[in-house]
């Protein structure tokens, strides 16, 4: 089998046909009923037994397709590869971004897959488990759902700017979160907090709010839709110059990107814990 990356169009539909099988699992899984299997980081980070069997569904059909290729999921980190060459592509894997919607039955979450070579996405899908909305993108190549490419809103007023952020499970970093939010609320047309990062970047790629930013986001929440992101035409970046990361991620239109990025350096948003 050739070992090299194939083109991010080829990587795209891999994504694609895994992430389908996944929310079908994951919508079946809901069906029957679902309950917390375990806690993580803080007792409200909860991992459900759907979490666990749609990663483990994901992980090995991408082993299937693309045996030489490494794969990171929120649930077991860094899969086992009994290869030690370099691998080709790594796939970042969100079983359900959205954890807490799902077991609460709010449609508002998703698969998320996305493809790394050379430490770079070049290939993303996030697909809702509950409508079969589908956002996919390839650098370089769009952003689109539905074979309709997205692109992002041309607001250039922070005032007028509808921004969706979210929250981190650990109460201490919500309480700072939460401080900045009270600021930053007075300068913006409002506030929305849906629950699932994945979905949040992909609804700012279609124009279906302005602006996102959000603390504390791991690898596998924003890789397949901070490419959504950026390939519908936002800038997407961290603080202060730095890449789009734990720290802070924020996805503006251009022209909001600096009086966005200002005021939350100015409240020292990727500060605290
Ligand atoms: C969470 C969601 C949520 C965001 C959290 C994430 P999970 O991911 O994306 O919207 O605010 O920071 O951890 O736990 O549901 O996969």
């Amino acid at each position: 089998m050739d070992r090299s990356a194939p083109p991010p169009q080829e990587l795209l539909e891999i994504a694609i046909e895994v992430a389908r099988a996944a929310a079908a699992t994951a919508y079946r899984m809901r069906a029957e009923g679902v309950s917390v299997a375990a806690t993580k980081s803080t007792v409200t980070d909860v991992v459900t037994a759907a979490d666990r069997a749609v990663e483990r569904q994901i992980t090995d059909e991408l082993r299937r397709l693309r045996p030489y290729d490494a794969v990171l999921g929120e649930e077991y980190g860094a899969a086992a590869r009994g290869d030690d060459t370099p691998a080709p592509v790594r796939w970042i894997v969100d079983p359900i971004d959205g954890t807490i919607n799902y077991l609460y039955g709010l449609a508002h979450c998703a698969v998320s897959i996305a493809a790394e070579v050379d430490g770079e996405v070049v290939a993303g899908v996030v697909r809702n488990i509950h409508t079969g909305e589908e956002w996919t993108a390839t650098a370089g190549g769009g952003a689109w759902r539905e074979g309709r490419r997205l692109t992002c809103s041309t607001e250039t007023d922070l005032g007028q700017a509808l921004v969706i952020t979210g929250f981190g499970y650990d109460p201490a970093r919500r309480a700072h979160q939460a401080r900045v939010l009270t600021d930053l609320i007075a300068h913006v047309r409002d506030i929305r907090r849906l629950g699932a990062a994945a979905v949040d970047l992909c609804m700012v790629a279609e124009g279906r709010a302005d602006a996102y930013y959000e603390k504390g986001l791991a690898a596998w929440d924003q890789a397949a839709g901070g490419l959504v992101a950026a390939e519908a035409g936002l800038r997407v970046g961290g603080l202060k110059g730095l890449d789009p990361g734990p720290e802070m991620v924020i996805a503006a239109p251009p022209a909001l990107f600096a009086p966005l990025h200002d005021r939350l350096a100015a409240l020292d948003a990727s500060g605290g814990p």
